[in-house]
């Protein structure tokens, strides 16, 4: 039995969360859940946004699954995400994006892995405003250890999956040192895994390509914004934000979560669609080495995927959240 920390989340999180541990639990995955919420809920009940329990978990189980949190804006907090981020060095933000099926998108033929830097970059923390003189300077930090880091876990999966090429995409020809600091970081990790093909793109042409030919694409690394971006990007392409799974991995901590949002605008009405939170739980069962049950369950989400009257609003279909995780429970070992 694996014990991870469950963070229902706001807004939808809750409802996607239950629709995952019900799966789960009608699989009878060999999981027990520590559930220790954090976000707008846990603030309003308690006073505080990260409680010291949620933290003592996660330095307990070491995994998590999380749901959307809510961070108050206006208040002077810090992003919840980027927080936890930080302080586990949770350096490594992985976001696959892969035409399924049943899930619309003008692609066919995607199956890509992006690797995003997920704690240094513009999300640093270093911006200062000199009101006299009505500047701001927000820093780009990029270390040689940290650049180092994520284009080795980049070099390190692709080998591991059997993929064959790893795409760095930089700004290089204006960014000059940090660019060359990746350049030379995957230089580095490309010696190691001398059978990977190692390619380097500009971020603007890596846009486009992105959008004209896809498929081309096997494992991308690059820094934190122009993650950002991609990764919401490689969504649009396979279906968009409610279907893609995301991960926050360092070397002895893992945080698997949807990346999309609280969705307050469907809270509470059972339209929200669970696909995102579950692929991302799937990848956590990769994770923790129960690859079997990952594949089970992926099985059944995708037969599932194919009839739409079961699926959620936002994939063309009418059914509730609880509908379309029971009709996953239903394909299970079909
Ligand atoms: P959002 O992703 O919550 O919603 C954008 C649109 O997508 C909405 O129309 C929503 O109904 C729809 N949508 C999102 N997830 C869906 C799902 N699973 N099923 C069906 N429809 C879905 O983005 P928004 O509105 O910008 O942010 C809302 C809140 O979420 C904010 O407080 C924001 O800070 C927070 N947020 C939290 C994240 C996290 O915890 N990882 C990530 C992004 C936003
Ligand atoms: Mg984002």
């Amino acid at each position: 039995m694996h014990l991870i920390t469950l963070i229902p989340g706001d807004g939808i999180g809750p409802e996607i969360t239950k629709a995952v541990t019900d799966i789960f639990a009608a699989a009878q995955v060999p999981v027990q859940w520590e559930e220790q919420n954090a976000g707008q809920t846990t603030f309003d009940q308690s006073g505080e946004l990260i409680p010291q329990t949620l933290l003592d978990s996660l330095e307990k189980t070491r995994v998590a699954l999380k749901g959307p949190i809510t961070t108050p804006v206006g208040k002077g907090f810090r992003s919840i995400n980027i927080t936890l981020r930080q302080k586990y060095d949770l350096y490594q933000n992985v976001r696959p994006a892969k035409t399924t099926e049943g899930i619309q998108s003008r692609y066919t033929g995607i199956d890509l892995v992006l690797f995003r830097e997920n704690t240094e970059g513009l999300y640093s923390g270093l911006e200062v405003f000199d009101e006299r003189l009505g500047i701001s300077d927000s820093i780009a930090r990029i270390t040689v250890e940290g650049a180092r880091k994520i284009c080795r876990a980049a070099f390190a999966y692709a080998s591991k999956h059997g993929r064959k090429k790893v795409t760095l995409a930089h700004k290089a020809n204006i960014l000059k040192m940090a660019g060359t600091i990746m350049i030379n970081a995957c230089k580095e990790a490309s010696n190691e895994f001398p059978h990977i093909v190692f390619e380097d793109k500009i971020i603007d042409n890596m846009c486009m390509q992105l959008v004209n030919k896809p498929e081309q694409f096997d494992v991308v690394v690059t820094t934190n914004l122009f993650g950002d971006i991609l990764s919401d990007l490689c969504a649009g392409l396979v279906g968009g934000l409610g279907v893609v799974s995301g991960a926050n991995i360092g070397d002895d901590m893992a945080i698997f979560e949807a990346v999309h949002g609280s969705a307050p605008d469907i809270a509470g009405q059972g339209k929200a669609n669970p696909t995102a939170l579950l692929r991302s739980a799937l990848m956590m069962l990769h994770h923790i080495g129960e690859h079997k049950q990952a594949d089970r369950l992926e099985k059944a989400l995708e037969l599932t995927l194919q009839d739409k009257d079961k699926c959620t609003g936002d994939l063309g279909g009418k059914a509730s959240t609880t509908e379309f995780a029971q009709a996953i429970i239903d394909n299970l070992d079909k």
